[in-house]
């Protein structure tokens, strides 16, 4: 990866302390992005058989990008902003992340290691064997010191909460201020749009609004919704909020809970899936559109209509696209020069990606030489929160994810909770925003 020569950085330049060495990082970014832009690709090591890891989703959805940071075990280097200074560590390796001597299990067990039975019900060798595997794959060590007291958590009510600032959620935010009805917009990011402002461009997608366009106090960023629970009082949402003062714990309380956290980027099952290189479609875009980093050569593999979209946004960035591999097909008509409809994709490289080979539809086993294999297929839906807050999550073996079941009005099981977006199954932007329009109106209808 490398950070486009024509494009000024977003901002201040800076630099991290990884292990001891400067490298230079862009204040605000994402640490991950800085790592990679200056080179860094491996941050972590696999837990169980130590493979090197470098960030894939740049989501908070996947773990790969796992690292120490300012003495803190486990962040998600993905999502925190780099600062001057800051020091970072990457965890889980001996001597190093770099080189550890422990990758050689991958070696020795080729055929998979199933620490469960290993020495189980041997005396004495089944206590030695618990020791030694906690110790090779732990993850990360305790803090050295505790961490400050967090405030009190702030109560907030509201008559609906909407969760999510994408195509869906921003599209019921403008029905119900339309409507003259209070809510509370969260967002986790710290701009409005998910991917409107972030993936590769879809024809026909909504425009993301300025926060300024809903009423005052009603779009709440970096806002975090970790569970929907009940007390005394009624419904809330558990939400974490990051401002300037740190993290602050809020209980929202609504009439209504509208769902519209889209998805997650799936890790897709093909040979050296997990090699640094390895990026999701989304996150190539996210790294392209907001931090104007890219690869030197990219290959495409996956399917679906942001498969031929994230061609055509690197290929007017600039960006060399090798080869675009679609697993299902048919392609469109517009498809990138290099497309072609292929099968059995295995990554390439010793530390990070260097190629892609794929069986090409009609002309045989090809190879292109890529530093990036990026990885664009449906989301999954994030169906987790919905699932909590009671609603009915079923198995869509034809889409192979698991989808919150709601009616055409985005309507669930559970009367106080609706959903619309990607939560029920993968689409365009353009049927997310539809799909959030009916659904505010649906529970609107219900508000007192
Ligand atoms: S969790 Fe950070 S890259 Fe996936």
């Amino acid at each position: 990866m490398r950070r486009l020569p024509d494009v000024p950085p977003r901002g201040r330049a800076i630099t991290v302390d990884l292990e001891g060495e400067s490298i230079p990082a862009i204040e605000g970014e994402p640490v991950a992005c800085s790592l990679i832009a200056a080179g860094e690709s491996v941050l972590a090591r696999s837990v169980k058989y130590h493979r090197p890891r470098g960030p894939y989703c740049f989501a908070a959805a996947c773990s790969h990008c796992l690292m120490r940071v300012d003495g803190q075990p486990n962040v998600y280097t993905c999502r925190t902003p780099a600062q001057a200074g800051m020091k970072l560590e990457r965890q889980n390796a001996y001597p190093s992340a770099k080189v550890d001597v422990f990758e050689t299990i991958d070696w020795f067990f080729p055929k998979g290691l199933d620490h469960h039975e290993m020495f189980a019900g041997v005396p004495v060798a089944e206590t030695v064997m618990a020791k030694v595997a906690r110790q090779l794959a732990g993850l990360g060590l305790l803090p050295r010191e505790a961490a400050d007291p967090l405030p009190p958590a702030q109560t907030l009510r509201t008559h609906v909460a909407v969760v999510g600032a994408g195509a869906a959620g921003l599209e019921a935010a403008r029905v119900l201020s339309t409507r003259g009805i209070p809510f509370r917009l969260l967002e986790r990011d710290d701009v409005l749009g998910g991917r409107l402002a972030h993936g590769a461009p879809e024809q026909d997608a909504p425009h993301v609004p300025e926060p300024t366009a809903f009423p005052a106090g009603s779009v709440m960023t970096r806002a975090t919704a970790l569970g929907l629970y009940d007390d005394e009082h009624g419904r809330y949402l558990a939400v974490v909020t990051r401002g300037e003062e740190g993290p602050r714990l809020i209980k929202l309380y609504a009439e209504r809970f509208l769902l519209a956290v889209g998805g997650h980027p799936p890790i897709h099952p093909f040979e050296n899936n997990d090699l640094p290189g390895v990026y999701a479609g989304r996150a190539a875009s996210l790294l392209l559109r907001r931090y104007a980093v890219a690869p030197e050569v990219a290959t495409l593999v996956g399917w679906g209509p942001e498969l031929h979209a994230l061609a055509r946004l690197l290929d007017e960035r600039g960006v060399k696209v090798a080869a675009v591999v679609d697993l299902r097909g048919p392609l469109p008509p517009d498809a990138h020069p290099t497309a072609c409809m292929g099968a059995e994709p295995k990554a390439h490289g010793l530390r990070a990606v260097s190629a892609l080979s794929f069986e090409a539809q009609g002309s045989g086993r090809r190879k292109v030489e890529c530093d990036a294999v990026l990885v664009s297929v449906p989301v999954s839906p994030g169906f987790e929160l919905a699932r909590q807050g009671g609603a009915k999550v079923t198995f869509d073996a034809k889409a192979g994810a698991f989808q919150v079941e709601a009616d055409a009005d985005g309507r669930t099981e559970v009367p106080d909770v609706f959903v619309a977006g990607d939560i029920t199954g993968a689409g365009t932007a353009k049927a997310a925003a539809a799909a959030g329009h009916r659904a505010a109106e649906a529970l609107a209808g219900g508000l007192s």
